[in-house]
């Protein structure tokens, strides 16, 4: 076994030696350390292997396992090997793609797994930046937005980026549409493609609402003035009724009295009107059980409320009288 820490002055020495040329070679691409450690006891051991390396202040990990021993120690020499990811990656070879734009600290971002994957832990650019590369941001070269001088800081809204992509919009024509210049409000950073829009603040969208596209209710591309009454969008549909004949039958074009708010289809309507239909013993009944026509606003309350027994029921009642609109006047809310 070789002892391998080497002595404590020995490092000193090293260091003051190697630390100077090291600058001076770095900036001449040379080696950084051939020269340097010529006087230096060149030992090579040949029972060393990757694994004996891991007693050294520098374990082989990731590709370095993978390398020939003299790729490091240049002319094998041993001793005085720099450590420093730098060293070996900017003043021997220049490897960094972003020319230590980004610091000469390799290892601040990276380990010698891979350049190409950042951990996010060591290096995001949404906590380091304060932007966070989504969707098709994620795939980009830094220099689509940076450049190759710097990183700088660059402006973070889509606008002051994308403007060309704004004016140049056909379908729909964003200008003409008076689109807000805040794209987020409608796009993500993974496509412009899909767009949705969250301000419908006084007509949320429900229903078969929330799944018809942008141009099934902006047609034309103008969404400037969009009526948000349900007639302006479905008188065809309200005239087209036939069961019940909502024409005929005078209901109010105010769809949502009957068929509420959820745009999920036409059955089901229910009217809250004074009568109660939706409790009591009334509850459930189909409308046709009392509006016998088509027009609403007559009713029948006798096809159940059979004649003997109802005559039978009121013998004490003064102003009795077998007639619809009179149960009605005496029981509107269907009790007694
Ligand atoms: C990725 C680069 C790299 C590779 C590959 C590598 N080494 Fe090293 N080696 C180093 C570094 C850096 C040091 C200095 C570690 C320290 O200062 O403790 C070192 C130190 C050593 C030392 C101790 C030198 C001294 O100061 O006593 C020996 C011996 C050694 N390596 C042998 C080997 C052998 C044999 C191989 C091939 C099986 C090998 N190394 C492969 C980078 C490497
Ligand atoms: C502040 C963090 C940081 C520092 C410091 C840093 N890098 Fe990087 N490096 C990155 C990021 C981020 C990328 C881009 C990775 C990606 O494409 O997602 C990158 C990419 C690279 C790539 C290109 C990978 C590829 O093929 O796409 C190389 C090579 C590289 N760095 C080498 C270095 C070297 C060598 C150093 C030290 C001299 C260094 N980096 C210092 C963050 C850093
Ligand atoms: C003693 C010199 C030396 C040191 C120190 C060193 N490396 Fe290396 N490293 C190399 C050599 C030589 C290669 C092989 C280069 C090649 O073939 O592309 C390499 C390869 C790599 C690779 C793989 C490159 C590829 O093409 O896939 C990565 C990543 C890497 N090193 C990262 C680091 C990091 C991070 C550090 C600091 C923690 C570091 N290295 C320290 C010499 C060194
Ligand atoms: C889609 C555009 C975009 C891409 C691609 C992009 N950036 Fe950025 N970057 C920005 C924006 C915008 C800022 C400014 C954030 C801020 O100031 O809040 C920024 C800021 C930075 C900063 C901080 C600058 C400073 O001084 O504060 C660094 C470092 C950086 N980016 C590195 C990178 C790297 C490395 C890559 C490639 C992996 C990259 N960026 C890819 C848009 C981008
Ligand atoms: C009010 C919502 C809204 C806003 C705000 C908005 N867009 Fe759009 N955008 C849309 C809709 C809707 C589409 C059509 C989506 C589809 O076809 O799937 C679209 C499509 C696009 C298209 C592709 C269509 C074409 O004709 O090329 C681009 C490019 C685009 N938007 C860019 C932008 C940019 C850039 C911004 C911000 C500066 C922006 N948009 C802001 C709603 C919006
Ligand atoms: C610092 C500049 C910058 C900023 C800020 C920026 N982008 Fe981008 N974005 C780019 C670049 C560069 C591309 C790639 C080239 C291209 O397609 O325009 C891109 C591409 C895109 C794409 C893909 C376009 C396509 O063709 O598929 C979308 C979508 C997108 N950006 C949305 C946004 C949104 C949303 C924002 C605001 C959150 C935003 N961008 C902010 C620079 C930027
Ligand atoms: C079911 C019908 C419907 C659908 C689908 C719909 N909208 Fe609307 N939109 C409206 C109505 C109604 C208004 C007017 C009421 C309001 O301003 O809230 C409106 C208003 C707007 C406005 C404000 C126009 C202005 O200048 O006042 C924008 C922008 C808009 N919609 C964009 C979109 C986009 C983008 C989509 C697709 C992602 C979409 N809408 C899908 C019905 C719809
Ligand atoms: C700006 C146009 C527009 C307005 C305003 C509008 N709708 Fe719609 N509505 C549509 C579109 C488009 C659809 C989906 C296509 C279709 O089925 O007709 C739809 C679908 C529906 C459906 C589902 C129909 C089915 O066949 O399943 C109901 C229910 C509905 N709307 C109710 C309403 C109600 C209630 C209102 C008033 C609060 C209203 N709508 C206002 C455009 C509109
Ligand atoms: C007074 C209550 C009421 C009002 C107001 C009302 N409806 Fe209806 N609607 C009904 C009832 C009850 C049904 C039958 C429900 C069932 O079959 O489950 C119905 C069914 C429908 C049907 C399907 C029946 C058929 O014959 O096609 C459509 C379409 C329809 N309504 C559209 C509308 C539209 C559009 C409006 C607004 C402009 C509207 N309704 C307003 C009560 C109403
Ligand atoms: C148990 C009997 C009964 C049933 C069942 C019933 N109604 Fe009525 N309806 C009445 C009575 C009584 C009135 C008059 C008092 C009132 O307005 O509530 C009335 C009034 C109405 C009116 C008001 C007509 C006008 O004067 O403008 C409409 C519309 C209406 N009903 C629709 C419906 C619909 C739709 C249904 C089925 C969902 C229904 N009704 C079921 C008894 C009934
Ligand atoms: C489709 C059949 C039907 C029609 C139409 C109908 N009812 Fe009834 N009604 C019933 C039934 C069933 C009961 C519960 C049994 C009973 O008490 O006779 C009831 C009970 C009542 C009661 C007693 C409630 C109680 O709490 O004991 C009153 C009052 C009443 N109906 C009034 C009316 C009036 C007023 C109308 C017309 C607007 C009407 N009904 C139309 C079926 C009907
Ligand atoms: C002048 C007012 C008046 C008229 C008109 C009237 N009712 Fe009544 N009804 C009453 C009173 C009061 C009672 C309670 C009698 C009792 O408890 O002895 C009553 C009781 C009832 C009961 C409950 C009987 C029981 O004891 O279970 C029913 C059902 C009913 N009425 C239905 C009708 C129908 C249907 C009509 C129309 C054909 C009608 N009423 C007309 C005043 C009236």
């Amino acid at each position: 076994m070789i002892h391998l820490r080497p002595k404590p002055g020995l490092i000193v020495l090293l260091a003051g030696a190697l630390f100077p040329l090291l600058l001076v070679l770095g900036a001449q691409k040379g080696t950084g350390q051939e020269k340097a450690v010529r006087a230096a006891t060149a030992k090579p051991a040949r029972e060393w292997t990757a694994e004996s390396h891991n007693k050294t202040n520098f374990p082989l990990v990731g590709k370095h396992r993978t390398l020939t021993c003299r790729e490091c120690h240049v002319s094998n020499v041993f001793e005085g090997t720099p450590t420093d990811c730098e060293v070996c990656h900017w003043q021997r070879r220049q490897d960094d793609r972003y020319g230590l734009r980004l610091g000469t600290r390799c290892s601040d971002c990276h380990s010698p797994m891979s350049w190409k994957k950042v951990d996010p832990a060591k290096w995001s650019h949404e906590t380091e930046a304060g932007f966070r590369l989504e969707g098709v941001h994620r795939t980009l070269d830094c220099e689509a937005c940076h450049g190759s001088v710097g990183f700088a800081p660059r402006p973070t809204d889509c606008y002051s980026c994308h403007k060309s992509d704004y004016q140049g919009t056909r379908e729909p024509n964003h200008t003409e549409a008076d689109f807000p210049t805040d794209c987020q409000t409608c796009h993500n950073q993974r496509g412009w493609s899909g767009a949705s829009f969250s301000g419908h603040a006084g007509f949320e969208l429900r229903g078969r609402h929330a799944s018809a596209t942008c141009s099934d209710c902006h047609t034309n591309g103008v969404y400037a003035g969009t009526p948000a009454d349900c007639a302006a969008c479905h008188l065809d549909d309200y005239n087209g009724t036939a069961d019940p004949d909502h024409r005929a039958a005078g209901f109010p074009l105010d769809c949502t009295e009957c068929h509420g708010n959820s745009a999920n289809g036409w059955t089901g309507a229910s009217f809250i009107h004074d009568f109660p239909i939706q409790s009591g013993k009334h509850a459930g009944l189909a409308c046709s059980e009392c509006h016998r026509t088509s027009d609403f606003r007559s009713f029948s309350c006798l096809e159940c409320h059979e004649q003997t027994a109802t005559n039978n029921n009121h013998r004490d009642v003064t102003g009795y009288a077998y007639s619809s609109p009179a149960c009605y006047a005496c029981h509107p809310r269907g009790t007694h």
